[in-house]
């Protein structure tokens, strides 16, 4: 039985019907662009987040880059990101001429507080926090940083939509929260879409004007935008979808948790557990020091696994033009050699993660060693 790391046909099936009636509604209005669906999922996706304003956009990066845009950011400056994670929230970084600024990460694949108040430096104007994975960053300790230097904290939450911190949801606690709809995602479109959630009200003006190239309520262009709009279709599908974001990451949480009662925390190092919507596992993600020999093990036994990921950011080639060299960030490469994704979806039936157990014990038997 193949176990399939992400089956998004079996994740959108259940939608079908009503994503075609929402379809027929959204021909029938003829609103396409910034239409009416936009304006109800904004409002719907600001109150689930708790936040005072939400604004739809194209993808994660382009709420980066609108965010870092919005706030003011100039050429030259400097912006504080995680060295380990998904290129797509550092790349929006130089797009706006700024200097992104590599700052180590912890066992938990965060970025690491005490790294980041020693990168700080009269450039520096903002810090991304990336919960990556799913696991919430430690905010605490970041906004102690950036109110202590007068910097903008700024989240991307693509993987941790409906993750919560003292029962705050992440994306609503800086300045600004980036959330990317991308199909895999813990709220995921049927295609391209993105969010940006903020507190505060100048901001989320200035974000309105910049998604729609620059255009104020009467259509004058009055700055430099660009066009980065979620389409109504898309947001009439997250929607609907959105009702069921807790309930499916309920499911994500009992998967983790069954991973960690049955496989075996020796010999894989596993995320530890978090309490009150901590983690909410857009991806599972292990360790061990034989990944390759694992990854294939389980390809043989037709379970699906990813690399998530395989280089950190100070290596990887579009990059390079910083001059960071290898060895820079010894907890990030390693921990790039050692980590596997294991199928986590909602959607998944226990025969299937039965499955991936099972092939995961047959190879603890054969490399018993821990991922260091
Ligand atoms: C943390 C993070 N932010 C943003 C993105 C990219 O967003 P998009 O898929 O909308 O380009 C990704 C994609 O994997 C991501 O991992």
């Amino acid at each position: 039985m193949t176990v399939p790391f992400i089956d998004l046909t079996r994740i959108n099936q259940p939608y079908a019907a009503d994503v075609k009636s929402a379809l027929d509604a959204l021909i029938e209005s003829g609103e396409f662009v910034l239409g009416e669906s936009v304006r109800r999922f904004e409002e719907n996706f600001a109150k689930r987040m708790r936040a005072a304003h939400a604004i739809g956009v194209a993808n994660g990066p382009d709420g980066v880059y609108l965010a870092l845009l919005a706030l003011g950011l100039q050429p030259g400056e400097e912006v504080i990101c995680p060295v380990f994670g998904y290129p797509a929230a550092a790349v929006a970084i130089p797009r706006i001429g700024a200097t992104p600024i590599f700052a180590e990460v912890d066992e938990n694949f965060l970025i690491d507080p005490e790294s980041v108040r020693a990168l700080v430096s009269e450039r520096t104007r903002a810090i991304l926090a990336v919960h990556t994975f799913g696991r919430a960053c430690n905010m605490t300790a970041l906004e102690q940083i950036s109110s202590e230097f007068g910097l903008h904290l700024i989240e991307d939450a693509t993987h941790a939509c409906g993750a919560e911190i003292g029962g705050t949801p992440v994306g609503s606690i800086g300045i600004a929260g980036i959330y990317s709809f991308y199909p895999s995602r813990n709220l995921g479109a049927i295609g391209d879409g993105g969010m940006i959630v903020t507190n505060n009200e100048e901001l989320a003006a200035r974000l309105r004007l910049y998604r729609d190239l620059g255009r104020d309520a009467d259509g004058r262009t009055v700055d430099l935008g660009v066009s980065s709009r979620l389409e109504d279709f898309q947001a009439a599908v997250l929607d609907l979808k959105l009702a069921s974001l807790d309930e499916d990451n309920a499911d994500r949480i009992a998967n983790a948790d069954f991973y960690r009662e049955q496989l075996n925390g020796e010999t894989f190092a596993m995320p530890a557990p978090v309490d009150d919507l901590g983690h909410v596992y857009n991806m599972f993600v292990i360790r061990h020091a034989q990944r390759d020999q694992l990854r294939n093990f389980l390809k043989e036994r037709l379970v699906e696994t990813r690399v998530h990921y395989p280089r950190p950011l100070h290596l990887e080639p579009c990059f390079q033009y910083l001059g960071y060299q290898e060895g820079q960030f010894p907890t990030a490469e390693r921990l790039c050699k050692e980590v596997l994704s294991l199928p986590i979806n909602p959607g998944l039936s226990r025969r299937e993660i039965d499955e991936v157990v099972h092939a995961m014990s047959l190879f603890a038997q054969s490399f018993p060693a821990a991922a260091k």
